[in-house]
């Protein structure tokens, strides 16, 4: 029986690995992160990050790979992936708005700002609109309290001291494909999206 179930474990991760497999440049990357470990399965994070950067989100093709090449579980693959907000599970808009509900940024208009948000894009969180551009998602404090409330895009295009008129300022920009710059100062220089 267990050799039976060893044996079906082992097909199912050839079919994942036939269909995903790491890019040219990911196959580097990944060769790089393992070298600089001592044992292989310590780079699972930053592998994660590899892959979802490439994939767009962590499909169960590519926790199966990521599991094989690791000569771990997927099942553990898939548990640590989803501890962490930075990883998707599921596939998301182009932009996924994460608004931060925690204490500092609920008392300081955190609600409203979803509200705004689920009204403007007529989605519920944890949605995309049905033309793949946006997701909507509440997540847990994102290390910015004193500049609360904020909301991050994409992981990287971070927004303090939000307000309802500037949130709508931004997804304005967003629908018409304007991205917000990266730094606060590009982005006040640009006439100040938020
Ligand atoms: S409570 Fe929102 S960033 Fe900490």
């Amino acid at each position: 029986m267990i050799l039976l179930k060893l044996r079906l474990s082992r097909v199912r991760s050839a079919k994942a690995m036939a269909a995903y497999q790491f890019s040219k440049e990911l196959e580097e990357t990944f060769q790089w992160l393992i070298s600089r470990y001592p044992k292989k399965n310590a780079v699972l994070l930053p592998l994660l990050h590899e892959v979802q950067r490439e994939v767009g989100y962590l499909s169960p093709d590519a926790i199966d790979c990521v599991a094989s090449r690791l000569s771990i579980s997927a099942a553990h693959v898939r548990e640590v992936a989803s501890f962490y907000s930075l990883f998707r599970l599921k596939k998301k808009g182009q932009y996924v708005i994460q608004v931060c509900h925690n204490l500092s940024c609920y008392m300081r208009g955190a609600e409203d700002l979803i509200k705004k948000i689920k009204e403007s894009l007529s989605i519920e969180e944890g949605e995309s609109t049905p033309d793949g551009k946006f997701t909507l998602e509440r997540v847990e404090c994102l290390a910015s309290c004193g500049t609360a409330p904020v909301m991050q895009i994409n992981d990287w295009d971070f927004h303090e001291e939000l307000n309802v008129e500037r949130v709508e300022k931004i997804l304005d920009a967003l629908k018409q494909n304007k991205f917000a710059k990266a730094s606060y100062n590009e982005r006040m220089q640009d006439g100040g999206l938020a």
